[in-house]
């Protein structure tokens, strides 16, 4: 992944200092392309739906089998149906957010969190995606996060079970 070149815009800046530069270019282009990224519509989102489980910064509550973000969600972003998993993860599909917010928490914590494992080919998630995925979605995430994890494991790609009981 490059770090040369790279322009970020105001709106970006603040959050630029922990992002790998492939996330930070890639949100930055959907941005002047007019897409649903924003940082602070997207970090408003995130505080008002995710962060009552997940906390502000992401690490998660342990005892309540809630994982931490960081150091997870930019690997699933390496398997091929990681994208589905992320947008139908229960707290995700059962939020009360419209498609342009689903889309918009999603590339925010790729953004906080992804750090540098985010692909360097990754490309924001946008609403078209969201519903599409929603529609074709079959339901099964535990089997799937565990399907995601073997064969990214195998890979040398580790990314740590949840924690059950
Ligand atoms: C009521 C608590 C709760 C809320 C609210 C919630 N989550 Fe979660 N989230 C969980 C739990 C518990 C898990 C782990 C079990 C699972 O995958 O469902 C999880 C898992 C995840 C995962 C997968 C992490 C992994 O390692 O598998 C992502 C991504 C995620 N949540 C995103 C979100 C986003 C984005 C929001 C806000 C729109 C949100 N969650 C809201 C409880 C919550």
């Amino acid at each position: 992944m490059t770090r040369s070149g790279l322009v970020l815009s105001a709106t970006l800046a603040a959050a630029a200092a922990m992002l790998p530069a492939g996330a930070a270019s890639a949100l930055d282009d959907a941005q002047r392309q007019g897409n649903v990224y924003d940082h602070s519509f997207a970090q408003t989102q995130y505080l008002h739906h995710c962060s009552g489980c997940h906390l502000p910064d992401g690490e998660g509550v342990h005892h309540r089998g809630i994982p931490p973000f960081s150091g997870v969600v930019g690997k699933f972003l390496q398997h091929p149906r990681g994208r589905e998993f992320l947008i139908n993860v229960g707290g995700m599909r059962n939020g009360a957010l419209d498609t342009r917010q689903r889309a918009a928490v999603l590339n925010y914590i790729i953004e906080a969190w992804g750090g540098d494992d985010v692909p360097a080919d990754f490309r924001p998630f946008d609403e078209a995606e969201i519903e599409a995925s929603f529609a074709a979605w079959r339901g099964d995430g535990p089997k799937l996060r565990e399907q995601i994890r073997a064969e990214l494991g195998a890979l040398g790609v580790d990314i740590a079970p949840l924690r059950s009981e």
